[in-house]
């Protein structure tokens, strides 16, 4: 089970002058989901997009918006991503204090709802909530910008989560990786298991972001380019 594999730019590292065009052309490649980096200068040293732009890409694409909320009290603004057009939500389980609560808030309405780990948070921090999620978010990077390095221990991560999963009969449970995802290294990263793969600036900082997705795809499900 669980052999989705499925490509996610992040338009983080798109020009955000043409947010529009730049969905259209990763789209055109084969995204199958839109990341959505949303920052508030207070759970990360940046500042990014909020439910209006979110509202305003939404009628450009019928791709699934995967909001990677990394703010202070999500709880505060997870319905506006709702009602925004997210279809995916994930936080930090840090930036909030009752985490079970909302993720079922985010599930009642119908949208998939999902944790992250950042890099030294250790997988036995989600032991409990792992029971109500649709996914867990593998930060491969430090959160906050685009464009770092991708911290390969983070990997050994994704056959614990795999266990826990296993533990608890919920294989379905789909594993995000985020941060430093490139053509050199998806083949080994999706090899551990991983199903959703964040990219930002290895896409849109690419000479041709569709080709870019298309490769990136072709790499992760192990057909030779
Ligand atoms: C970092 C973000 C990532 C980032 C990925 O805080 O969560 O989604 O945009 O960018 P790259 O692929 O350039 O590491
Ligand atoms: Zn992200």
């Amino acid at each position: 089970m669980s052999e989705v594999k499925l490509i996610a730019p992040s338009i983080l590292s798109a020009d955000f002058s043409k947010l529009g065009e730049e969905i259209k052309a990763v789209e055109s490649g084969g995204a199958d989901i839109i990341h959505l980096d949303i920052m508030d200068g207070r759970y990360v040293p940046n500042i990014t997009i909020g439910p209006p732009v979110i509202e305003s890409l939404r009628k450009l694409t019928d791709l699934p918006f995967d909001a990677h909320l990394m703010i202070v009290e999500p709880e505060k603004y997870v319905i506006d991503f709702i009602n925004a057009g997210c279809n995916m939500i994930s936080f930090h389980m840090d930036a909030c204090i009752h985490s079970h609560r909302l993720v079922e808030l985010i599930k009642k309405h119908g949208v998939k709802a999902g944790v992250v780990l950042n890099p030294a948070t250790p997988v036995n921090t989600i032991e409990e909530i792992i029971h109500f999620v649709d996914y867990i978010l593998v930060m491969s990077v430090n959160p906050g910008f685009g464009g770092q390095k991708f911290i390969p221990e983070t990997l050994k991560k994704v056959k614990k989560i795999k266990k826990l999963m296993e533990e608890i009969n919920r294989m379905d449970i789909l594993i995000e990786i985020d941060g430093g995802i490139k053509e050199s290294n998806i083949s080994e990263v999706s090899a551990e298991g991983v199903n959703i793969f964040v990219a930002g600036s290895s896409v849109f900082r690419s000479e041709n972001p569709a080709e870019a997705v298309k490769k990136l795809k072709q790499k992760a499900t192990f057909i030779e380019v």
